[in-house]
C-alpha cells in the first residue's frame, strides 16, 4: 500500500460493472486520496495511455478488456462548505455512493436532489453523463466540479455554465481522456423546490397516503418506489438502466410520426423546434421486451433495460442492442444511440 492508492495487476472487472460481465485490465489503481492523481499520471502507463476512470460500473459495457489502466476513486468526504439560513453548498467526493449521497443530503434537511433517489452509481460519475430523472438533471444542482486536469497535471474547479451539461451528456463525456472527477459542489436548498410533474409521481404519492405538500424525503420515497417496481435492481440481474437515450428529432419528424402513431408519447426537446421521443416506447413497438438470446435480454418490466440473466458477454450484449437499434431505425426511420459508455468496440 502507497500512501493514498492501491494497484492491482490483472485486475477482474466482473463485480465493478453493473452488468457483471467478464472482463480485466491490466492495471487498476484504487486511488484514496486524490492528491496522489499527480503522482500516479507520472507513470508511463497512466501518462501515456488509455486511462478509464470507473465509479460505480453502472453506465459502461465492457464488450471487451479495458484497453489500459483503470482508475477507481474511493474518497469519501461529503462538507458543507458554505451554510446559509435558506440553502448550502455542499462538496463531495467523487468516491461516495450517489444514492447514500442523496440520503445524506435529505438527513441533514438539504432538498433538491429527492428525485435523483436510487440512481445507481458515485457522485464522480454523477455530472459525467447529467443524472436525470423524473423531471430533475443533476446539473440543476451542480455548482461546480472538481477534476484533475490530465493536460494541466493539476486539479481545477469549473464552473456549472462552463461543463456544457446536456441531456446525458456534458464537458467530461466529450473528452474522457482530459478529466477525472475528483469531487463535486451541490447548491441545495432547507425550503424545498419540488417537482412532482412527472408521470407517475403525484400518484405515487397518494398511495403513500400523502395528500397536500409532501416533504422532500417522501418524494425521494415516492421515487424510490416507482424506480424499484419499474427497473430491475442490478445486484439482483445485470443491467446499466437505460441502455438508450431518448432521441431527440426536429419537431416535424416527432409530428409526422406521431400521425402515423397517435399512441406514440412525445416530450419538449431542448428547443422549441426539438422533440424528444421515447425509447421505450419504440422498443416496445418493435417487440423487445423481455426478449431474450441466452442470457442477454431485455427487461419484461421496462423495454429501455437490457440485462444479463447470468453468464452473457458483454459483445453478447451489444449484439443484442445493436439489432434493438436496427429493427427501430427499419420500422420508424430513428437511429437510437446507447446511453452507457462502450469499451473495448464502438456503436
Ligand atoms: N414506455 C413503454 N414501454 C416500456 C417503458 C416505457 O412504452 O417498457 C413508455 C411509456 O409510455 C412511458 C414512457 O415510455 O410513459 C417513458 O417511460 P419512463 O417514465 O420509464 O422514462 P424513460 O424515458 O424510459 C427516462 C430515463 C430514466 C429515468 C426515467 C424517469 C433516459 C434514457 N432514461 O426513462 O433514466 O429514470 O426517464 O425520469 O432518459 C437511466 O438513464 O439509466 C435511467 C433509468
Amino acid at each position: 500500500m502507497t500512501a493514498g492508492y492501491r494497484i492491482v495487476e490483472n485486475a477482474r472487472l466482473d463485480a465493478r460493472n453493473t452488468f457483471g460481465v467478464a472482463a480485466r485490465a491490466p492495471m487498476l489503481v484504487e486511488v484514496s486520496d486524490t492528491s496522489a492523481l499527480a503522482e500516479l499520471f507520472g507513470y508511463a502507463m497512466l501518462r501515456d495511455g488509455p486511462v478509464l476512470v470507473l465509479g460505480g460500473g453502472s453506465n459502461l459495457l465492457f464488450a471487451g478488456d479495458a484497453p489500459g489502466a483503470v482508475l477507481a476513486l474511493s474518497s469519501q468526504r461529503i462538507d458543507i462548505i458554505d451554510n446559509q439560513d435558506d440553502a448550502a453548498i455542499v462538496r463531495a467526493d467523487a468516491g461516495v455512493g450517489w444514492h447514500d449521497f442523496v440520503l445524506w443530503t435529505l438527513g441533514h434537511g438539504l432538498c433538491g436532489l429527492e428525485n435523483l433517489a436510487l440512481i445507481p452509481g458515485t457522485v464522480g460519475a454523477a455530472p459525467i453523463q447529467n443524472i436525470g430523472a423524473y423531471g430533475v438533471e443533476v446539473r440543476d444542482r451542480i455548482r461546480a466540479v472538481h477534476a484533475y486536469d490530465r493536460h494541466d497535471g493539476r486539479v481545477v474547479r469549473i464552473d456549472a455554465a462552463e461543463c456544457a451539461f446536456a441531456y446525458r451528456d456534458s464537458l467530461f463525456k466529450h473528452d474522457p481522456d482530459r478529466y477525472v472527477v475528483t469531487a463535486v459542489e451541490f447548491a441545495l436548498l432547507r425550503t424545498p423546490d419540488l417537482r412532482l410533474d412527472y408521470a407517475g409521481i403525484r400518484e405515487e404519492l397518494a398511495a403513500m397516503g400523502i395528500d397536500g405538500t409532501p416533504r422532500a424525503s417522501q418524494v425521494a420515497e415516492a421515487v424510490i418506489r416507482v424506480r424499484q417496481r419499474k427497473l430491475p435492481d442490478p445486484a439482483l440481474l445485470g443491467n446499466a438502466g437505460s441502455f438508450f437515450k431518448n432521441p431527440i428529432v426536429p419537431a416535424a419528424t416527432a409530428e409526422t410520426l406521431q400521425a402515423a402513431h397517435p399512441a406514440m408519447p412525445l416530450f419538449r426537446g431542448s428547443s422549441d423546434d426539438t422533440r424528444k421521443l421515447s425509447a421505450a416506447w419504440l422498443i416496445d413497438q418493435c417487440g423487445w421486451k423481455g426478449h431474450r438470446d441466452g442470457d442477454a435480454g431485455v427487461s419484461a418490466e421496462h423495454a429501455l433495460v437490457l440485462v444479463n440473466h447470468g453468464h452473457a458477454t458483454g459483445l453478447e450484449l451489444l449484439d443484442l442492442a445493436r439489432r434493438i437499434a436496427t429493427s427501430v431505425q427499419d420500422r420508424f426511420g430513428i437511429a437510437i444511440e446507447p446511453e452507457p459508455r462502450i469499451i473495448g468496440a464502438t456503436w
